[in-house]
């Protein structure tokens, strides 16, 4: 009797097996959001992985994931959005991917898939450079006010370690810079190129030789899309194989002057 019950169930099994995998290829699962398309979102204020030159974004990113696409016979579309709705927009399925110089977190994973990661980022302070602030603690024990990009990993590691009043958020990594040359915070903490660049292009900062956080930058991709994060993460590993990868970062960041 058991074993008749047995046979049952696994008939019954194969059966809804069998129509399961009828209903996937009848309403076969798109790839991308819009076919032959691959929609990146980005936010373009993050030099030398993503900035505007005229009206184009380039950058590390832009290069890179140009190249994912087109090993995936796909054209790139970017999308510039605020950093902090990216997640969400990969989660909701409005985006293929995020690529935004993105540090892969366990907070973050819960929401999205990264891809395996492609560069380093390091959370590094900018300050004056008449400033007192002179290295990480000075600046976590002190009265300091510090300026982030809103949803950024310097934004959520800042906010845990000195608290939401000492905190000010802005849109733009830029933003923050510039409230930093008119005094109206101590300091900024964001990633280390970003950081450099606003260095370069602003007089009297300078950055603490005291890194804050190291971090491994991928791109986002949703949880139910496994095929396409496969796809990305085979281009990427072989991009990274055959030294695209190096050559494209190599361009943005000189590594001997
Ligand atoms: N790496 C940091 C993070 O993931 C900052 C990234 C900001 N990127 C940007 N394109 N604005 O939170």
């Amino acid at each position: 009797m058991k074993n008749l019950i047995m046979k049952v169930v696994s008939v019954a099994l194969v059966g809804a097996m069998g129509f399961a995998i009828a209903g996937c290829g009848s309403s076969a699962k798109k790839l991308t959001v819009e076919e032959g398309k691959l929609i990146m979102a980005t936010n373009a204020f993050f030099p030398p992985y993503e900035f505007y030159e005229g009206d184009r974004i380039v950058g590390i990113d832009q290069e890179i994931a140009s190249e994912v696409a087109t090993r995936l016979g796909l054209e790139l579309e970017i999308q510039d959005i605020e950093f902090d709705s990216i997640v969400a927009g990969v989660q909701s399925g409005k985006y293929d991917i995020g690529c935004a110089g993105m540090t892969v977190t366990e907070d973050r994973l819960k929401s999205v898939n990264f891809t395996v990661s492609y560069a380093t980022g390091i959370q590094s302070v900018i300050v004056k450079e008449d400033s007192a602030i002179t290295d990480v603690d000075a600046l976590i024990s002190g009265e300091y006010v510090v300026g982030v990009q809103q949803g950024t990993t310097g934004d959520i590691y800042m906010t845990d370690e000195i608290g939401d009043d000492r905190i000010e958020r802005f849109n733009k990594g830029a933003d923050a810079v510039l409230a930093l040359t008119n005094g109206q915070v101590d300091a900024v903490v964001i990633d280390d190129q970003p950081a450099q660049a606003f260095v370069d292009a602003n007089e009297g900062l300078t950055i603490l030789s005291t890194p804050y956080a190291i971090e491994d930058y991928a791109m986002c991709v949703n949880k139910d899309n496994e095929e396409l994060l496969n796809k990305i993460n085979e281009a990427l590993n072989a991009m990274i194989a055959d030294g695209t990868v190096a050559a494209i970062i190599e361009e943005y960041i000189p590594s001997n002057g």
